[in-house]
């Protein structure tokens, strides 16, 4: 009796494996995702399609997942990190937590995408870029009968009190990049001073970055600082959401990916970060209006995309505000001289 279930067992055992042999083969692939969950799932279910490759994602905003992947590098559970701001990634890339690549891919992408990865020994690379700006929900402004705001000095405003919302710098990459942003465009102390009257008007930082124009979206928020594609994405949805290039010049992000440093995965970990560039890969961002400038040059791109040549953009310096020195710096003084202050 016995041995006829052992048996009976071996053989159900040996179907299963067949059955599940292509799977199998192709293996998996654990993916950390520091985009919109919309197209973080998309990337995920497409990749899945091409390959066969069992794909395990997870989403946490820009500098939770840097915070993630240097918390397991003893012991790492990723193979790649794609999407977010790319400061983050070349702070990883700076402290070896990620592994070099040179993709067959490269001919086919824009300039900026190639000088984010020649800036951290191939540690990283450019997959989109996007400037960075506020947006607004036009019919709470008008209920609060609050002035239409153009400019960063704008939100200063008292006015604005209980108004204004953005991502904590610490988890959120967006955040980080507004936080560079106004220290570049106005110069430290001014800068720290900028953040210091905007924290009075702030109502909440939350986790993600996107999260203040979602909010704003909802009725639930006047004015969000996000990157200006975030809000276009709402505006298109059709919220009462009105997008503004802020009037002393803005900073970008070049939203980047990473393979992590002893990836158990690393063969997929490539396919994946081959695939992520190419055009039929990145042209699917429209699919969940996610209107970011694609580093792959033959990518579609959408007319309701912000157009970058025509917004003021600062020169921004990736290298220095993507250095672990700078970015724990910025940090901790935001978190020492602004987050603690009473509103
Ligand atoms: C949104 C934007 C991306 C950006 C990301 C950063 O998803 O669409 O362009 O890279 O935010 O996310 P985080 O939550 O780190 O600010």
């Amino acid at each position: 009796m016995k041995r006829t279930f052992v048996l009976a067992l071996g053989a159900a055992a040996l179907g299963l494996g067949a059955a599940a042999l292509p799977a199998q083969a192709a293996g998996k692939l654990t993916y950390y995702c520091s985009a919109q969950e919309d197209w973080c799932q998309l990337m995920a279910r497409s990749f899945e399609e091409a390959t066969g490759i069992d794909v395990n994602m997870t989403r946490k905003s820009s500098g939770e997942t840097y915070a993630q992947v240097r918390a397991e590098a003893s012991n790492p559970k990723g193979d790649v990190w794609w999407g977010g701001t790319g400061d983050p990634h070349l702070q990883a890339a700076e402290e070896g937590l990620t592994e070099p690549y040179v993709s067959p891919m490269r001919g086919e992408l824009n300039d900026w995408a190639i000088s984010q990865a020649s800036s951290a020994d191939d540690k990283t690379i450019g997959i989109y870029s996007g400037a960075l700006g506020y947006g607004y929900n036009e019919d709470l402004l008008k209920a609060n009968n609050l002035p239409v705001p153009a400019c960063w000095k704008d939100l200063l405003k008292p006015e604005y009190k209980g108004h204004v919302q953005m991502a904590n710098p610490n988890s959120s990459g967006t955040a980080y990049t507004t936080l560079a942003t106004i220290v570049q465009l106005f110069g430290e102390d001014e800068g720290f001073e900028f953040m210091k009257g905007l924290h009075k008007n702030i109502n909440q930082y939350t986790k993600s970055g996107s999260a203040p124009i979602k909010a704003a979206g909802r009725g639930e928020n006047t004015i969000g600082i996000v990157f200006m594609h975030d809000a276009v994405k709402q505006a298109v949805a059709g919220f009462p959401i009105k997008v503004v290039a802020p009037c002393e010049g803005t900073g970008y992000e070049i939203g980047s990916m990473s393979i992590i440093k002893g990836a158990r995965n690393l063969e997929n970990a490539k396919k994946f970060y081959d695939w992520a560039l190419s055009k039929e890969a990145q042209t699917l961002a429209l699919q969940v209006k996610a209107y970011q400038v694609p580093s792959n040059k033959a990518s579609e791109t959408s007319p309701k995309a912000p157009d970058l040549s025509s917004i003021k953009l600062i020169d921004y310096d990736f290298n220095k505000y993507g250095s672990s020195e700078e970015r724990k710096r910025l940090l901790k003084k935001w978190d020492d001289e602004v987050s603690t202050l009473p509103q």
